[in-house]
């Protein structure tokens, strides 16, 4: 151990695996062909409510290359599972369109695709219901939302709040169902074997797709392998396993080969996911001053009827202002729909653009800068809990992206800033996520030849996480990077919980911190006396984590947005997106700025673009392609900013880290709409901003609609 090594943390460190992306080393799950290997054509079901009557295979079965078909008739049996979105081929009941109900194995793909296009399915087919409403009949509350939150909290007296506040700001904003869309659908190459089975798989955790598989093939874990060492973005479509992947399994095992299974881009908008569209009212009082005296914020959402899915809107409306008198609510409805999930900042995202849409609202009623606004109303404690922040730098973010952005001299006046036929203005929003950390075992080695070797089922999403882990380690180990390796991807690692809830890092650093530590121990113990084998360390961090002292732990950051409406076509560009954040301890620049850029692009993206739209008639989402449901390119975005203020947070984990993969999605999509309002004095309260919500509209009188 040498005593004066650089610190690797806070570093620029280029990606470890970079040379072998761009060479094409790497190898994602569907590039991994074994010997013997079948290809699998999965059947979507083309009713949204119903009962399989009959399945016909015999023309599938005739055609070339065919090695079987299976369905619920004739597929293997699955254990129960408290998942039935996971029991594939279990059951003649269809919940939604575009459901798994058969697949075709075959020798090559086109062969199992033009089998499975015979495969004749026979539904009793019910009267669907797919339509959101906040007058649902069939809306309840939740027990609790995500992750484990009460769907509902009151405080005080918000309505006889809002009765005698001054100004008050009541407004409803909706947000559509959005799909994750990762750029690599999920795929999974499955292989049975003496000893159970091995997955090449697409995931955010390769341990959690192991736990969750096991048991439904009666399978202890350590029999289950799955192995991800390169993931091609998940966007939380990847943090739990699908039907896709058990389908993979069940294949393999009736076709006694492997099999391989890759989602198709338009199976995608049924199979893996989606974020619920929200009908959200926001009701705030304020006194002159614009002091908030009542929150409310109720947010409406579905969930399908094979399992609840509840997502965590108005929580982040918890936590971001104080305010005598508060309620925030979630109300259900389990509709003929596909399963909704996490993506993309679930829950906050959709929940900040009515919040801080509605702050800007409120800002305009007072006569008040927005970011004084938000400045006046900063609570000194977690509003709902009492907790002390760990660290809540919102304001200086506020205050650091008004200095670079250029806010001070803007002209509040909406409609007024014409350049040609652009109309321009200027938008602010806050942004916030909470830090979460989840128990995660991992070891390190110190080798022979001088080398450590960090071991941990992390997984690699495109983020940078075995980059940074590199890092982490390094500094542990006091050793430069240069001499740690990490192995990561595979559920025969040390156990980790998910690339998810921008977790990753702080559960996996402390871990591997930890781990190191031990290591160092251990070694200053044996005084440099290193045997033939080698010396490990491991770590657990379970008792660390549920030991950890309670505070109200989040990430904050401010979105500035500058936006250019086409009086003409209705048309909005962001010419300009400037975020600042306060994450704790950025552990790498470089991949630290691509994340929160990112971020920005999402949100961007779900301010202008992303919009996944329902067909009442047939139940399904419409567009089932890149050519039909638009993300945000970099053509998009000609100008993106990202910064952080230095935050330094002893009540974190060992690196002082918050996460960061998420947060760069808050708030975009509310500074875009204020900035659009600014523009035009049109407030848009439905995502996406399209051009028809501007065209016809009063582009030219300035004031609040
Ligand atoms: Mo992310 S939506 O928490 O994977």
């Amino acid at each position: 151990m040498t005593t004066t090594t650089p610190r690797s943390v806070g570093s620029a460190m280029s990606r470890v695996e970079g040379l072998d992306k761009v060479t094409g080393r790497a190898r994602y799950a569907s590039e991994y062909t074994p010997r013997d290997l079948v290809h699998a054509a999965p059947v979507q079901s083309t009713v949204a409510r119903g009962e399989i009557r009959a399945v016909d295979i015999d023309g599938a079965l005739k055609c070339p290359g065919v090695i079987a078909a299976i369905w619920y008739g004739n597929a293997p049996r699955l254990a129960p599972t408290d998942d039935p979105e996971l029991a594939v081929l279990q059951s003649p009941r269809v919940a939604y369109r575009g459901q798994y109900v058969a697949v075709v194995m075959a020798e090559t793909l086109q062969d199992a695709r033009e089998a499975a296009s015979r495969v004749r399915v026979e539904y009793a087919a019910e009267r669907h219901d797919v339509e959101l409403r906040a007058d649902h009949p069939g809306l309840y509350r939740p027990d609790q939302v995500n992750p484990d939150l009460p769907a509902d909290v009151e405080q005080g007296d918000p309505d006889a709040a809002l009765a005698s506040a001054p100004v008050v700001v009541d407004a409803t904003y909706t947000t559509p169902a959005e799909h994750n869309n990762p750029m690599e659908p999920h795929a999974t190459v499955a292989e049975w074997d003496a000893d159970g089975l091995t997955l090449h798989d697409s995931n955010q955790g390769a341990s959690a797709v192991r736990d969750t598989l096991a048991p439904l093939f009666g399978l202890p874990p350590a029999h289950v392998q799955v192995i991800s060492p390169h993931v091609g973005g998940g966007f939380g479509a990847k943090g739990t396993p699908w039907s896709p992947t058990v389908l993979a399994a069940l294949a393999a095992k009736q076709a006694g080969r492997p099999v391989k299974l890759t989602v198709t881009r338009q199976q995608m908008f049924a199979v893996t996911g989606y974020r619920t569209p929200t009908i959200q009212r926001v009701r705030l009082g304020a006194d002159a001053g614009g002091r908030l005296t009542a929150i409310v914020h109720e947010a409406f959402e579905q969930s399908s009827t094979v399992r609840e899915f509840a997502e965590q809107t108005t929580t982040p409306t918890r936590m971001m202002y104080a305010a005598p008198a508060r309620r925030t609510t979630h109300r259900l409805v389990r509709l003929d729909v596909p399963t909704p999930s996490w993506m993309r900042a679930p829950g906050e995202a959709p929940g900040m653009f009515a919040l801080e849409s509605a702050m800007d609202e409120l800002a305009i009623a007072c006569g008040l800068d927005p970011i004084e606004l938000r400045i006046r109303n900063e609570p000194d404690t977690d509003p709902e809990s009492g907790l002390p922040f760990s660290s809540r730098n919102l304001v200086a973010c506020l205050r650091e992206g008004a200095r670079r952005f250029g806010w001070a001299d803007r002209d509040p006046t909406p409609g007024v800033r014409r350049r040609g036929r652009l109309l321009a203005g200027t938008g602010v929003a806050a942004s916030t996520y909470p830090v979460y950390r989840r128990p995660s075992q991992a070891s390190v080695r110190a080798e022979p030849d001088g080398w450590f070797t960090v071991r941990i089922a992390a997984a690699d999403i495109g983020t940078g996480a075995r980059t940074v882990l590199t890092q982490i380690a390094a500094d542990a180990l006091r050793t430069p990077v240069s001499r740690v390796r990490v192995e990561i991807g595979d559920s025969a690692l040390p156990t980790a919980s998910l690339a998810g809830g921008s977790m990753g890092t702080a559960s996996w650093g402390t871990a591997v911190v930890r781990a190191c530590e031990a290591l160092v121990d251990e070694l200053d113990r044996r005084g440099g006396d290193l045997p033939a084998e080698g010396v490990e360390a491991s770590a657990d961090t379970t008792e660390e984590i549920s030991g950890q002292q309670r505070f109200a732990r989040h990430a904050f950051g401010a979105q500035f947005a500058e936006v250019g409406v086409d009086t003409d076509t209705g048309e909005t560009r962001v010419l300009r997106l400037l975020g600042v954040f306060a994450a704790g301890r950025i552990i790498n620049p470089a991949t630290a700025r691509s994340q929160f850029i990112g971020g920005m692009t999402m949100g961007l993206s779900m301010a202008l673009l992303e919009e996944s739209v329902l067909d009442r008639e047939f139940g399904d989402y419409l567009n089932h392609d890149f050519a039909q449901y638009h993300i945000a390119t970099c053509a998009d975005v000609p100008d993106i900013q990202a910064f952080w203020v230095e935050e330094d947070d002893p009540h974190l984990n060992p690196m002082g880290s918050k996460g960061i993969g998420e947060i760069g999605i808050v708030g975009t999509a509310a500074a875009v709409a204020n900035a659009v309002h600014h523009a035009t004095g049109v407030r848009v309260r439905d995502l996406p901003i399209r051009l028809d919500r501007l065209v016809g509209q009063d582009m030219f009188h300035g004031s609040s609609p």
